[in-house]
C-alpha cells in the first residue's frame, strides 16, 4: 500500500512537513488524552486538522507545536488539539429504531427521569431525547432531565446554542418542525432554534469518558453511549462500561451503536433489543438488595 505520509526527511510538498513520526506522537497524544486510537489511514485528516492549529499559534513545525503540547498539562491549546482530532458525525432521530424504545420505556417509569446522553457532540442526539420525551408525556415539559456531555467544548456550544441549519431537519416530520422548532427570520434565515423548552430539558457539560473523575453524579434510567466506543480499544471500552454499570438504575436501558457490540467487554449486560442493553439479572438482584 503506498503511505500517505513520507518519512523522515522525505519532502512533502506541503505547507507544513509531516511525517510518520509526527504522526505516531499525535497519535499517542490523542489516544492517552481522550482513549480515540486514530488508524494509520487517518494521517491525511490528521494534517489537515492540526495544521489549522499551526497556522492559528503561529507555529512553523508539528515537532515544534507537538514539543509545545508536551510541555503543558492543562492548556488552551491541549482543547483545542482535542477538538480537531474528535469526529462529530450526528443527526436528529440518528438510528430511529431507538426512540420508540426510549417512549416505550418513559412511560413505564413512575418517578422523574433521568438519562445521561454520553457523547453527545452538537446536540442532535440530546434534543431528539428530549423529543421523544416530551412525545412519551404528551407535554413540552415532562419530568425528565437529560445531561448531555461530550470531550470537545466546540461541539457543547454548538448543542447549547441549540442552532442548526434547515438542511439538519428536513427529514424530520413537519409536525415534529412545527412543535420543537423556531424558524429563523432576517439574518437568521435558513437556521432554525429548538423551542427554549426542549433547550430547558438539557445540561451540557464536558465530560471526558477516559478522565478518571466523572463530573456527574446520581443513577440514570437512561444512558446513550452512541458511535463512540467505535473511536476506542477495548480495554478501553471495557473499563468504560465498569464505569457505567454502578451509574445504572437496576432497570436502566444502555443505547449504543449501530457497529457497537458491549457484550465482548462486558459481562454485567445484556441484550434486551437490537443494539439495546440492560444489566443482567445479578446485577439487578445486588442493586435491589438491602
Ligand atoms: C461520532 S460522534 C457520535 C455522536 C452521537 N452520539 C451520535 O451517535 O450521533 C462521537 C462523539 O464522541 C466524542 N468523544 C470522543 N472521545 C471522547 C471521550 N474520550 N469522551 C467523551 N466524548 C468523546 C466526540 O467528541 C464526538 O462528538
Amino acid at each position: 500500500m503506498k503511505p500517505t505520509v513520507p518519512g523522515k526527511g522525505e519532502s512533502s510538498g506541503k505547507e507544513f512537513d509531516f511525517n510518520s513520526r509526527d504522526f505516531e506522537r499525535v497519535r499517542g497524544l490523542i489516544y492517552q488524552r481522550a482513549g480515540i486510537a486514530l488508524a494509520d489511514s487517518k494521517q491525511e485528516m490528521v494534517y489537515s486538522r492540526l495544521a489549522r492549529r499551526l497556522r492559528a499559534t503561529g507555529i512553523t513545525s508539528f515537532q515544534q507545536y507537538l514539543d509545545m503540547l508536551e510541555r503543558t498539562h492543562d492548556s488552551d491549546e491541549w482543547e483545542a488539539f482535542t477538538n480537531a482530532l474528535t469526529t462529530n458525525l450526528t443527526s436528529f432521530f440518528r438510528e430511529a429504531h431507538h426512540f420508540p424504545i426510549l417512549v416505550d420505556f418513559l412511560k413505564t417509569l413512575k418517578e422523574p427521569a433521568t438519562i445521561w446522553c454520553s457523547a453527545a457532540s452538537t446536540g442532535e442526539e440530546p434534543y431528539t431525547i428530549a423529543m421523544s420525551a416530551c412525545e412519551a408525556y404528551g407535554s413540552m415539559t415532562p419530568p425528565v432531565q437529560i445531561v448531555a456531555t461530550d470531550i470537545d467544548t466546540n461541539v457543547l456550544a454548538t448543542g447549547a446554542n441549540g442552532v442548526y441549519p434547515m438542511e439538519r431537519i428536513e427529514k424530520m416530520s413537519p409536525e415534529r418542525v412545527k412543535k420543537f422548532f423556531l424558524r429563523g427570520k432576517g439574518s437568521h434565515e435558513g437556521y432554525v432554534r429548538v423551542r427554549p423548552e426542549l433547550r430547558k430539558l438539557i445540561t451540557f457539560k464536558q465530560l471526558n469518558l477516559l478522565a478518571d473523575g466523572w463530573p456527574i453524579s446520581g443513577q440514570f434510567d437512561v444512558i446513550f453511549c452512541r458511535n463512540v466506543m467505535i473511536y476506542f480499544d477495548k480495554p478501553t471500552q471495557s473499563k468504560i462500561l465498569s464505569r457505567f454499570v454502578p451509574l445504572m438504575k437496576p432497570h436502566a436501558l444502555l443505547f449504543a451503536g449501530h457497529s457497537e457490540n458491549f457484550l465482548y467487554v462486558s459481562d454485567a449486560l445484556k441484550l434486551k433489543g437490537k443494539t439495546v442493553y440492560e444489566l443482567n439479572a445479578n446485577q439487578r438482584v445486588a442493586r435491589t438488595k438491602p
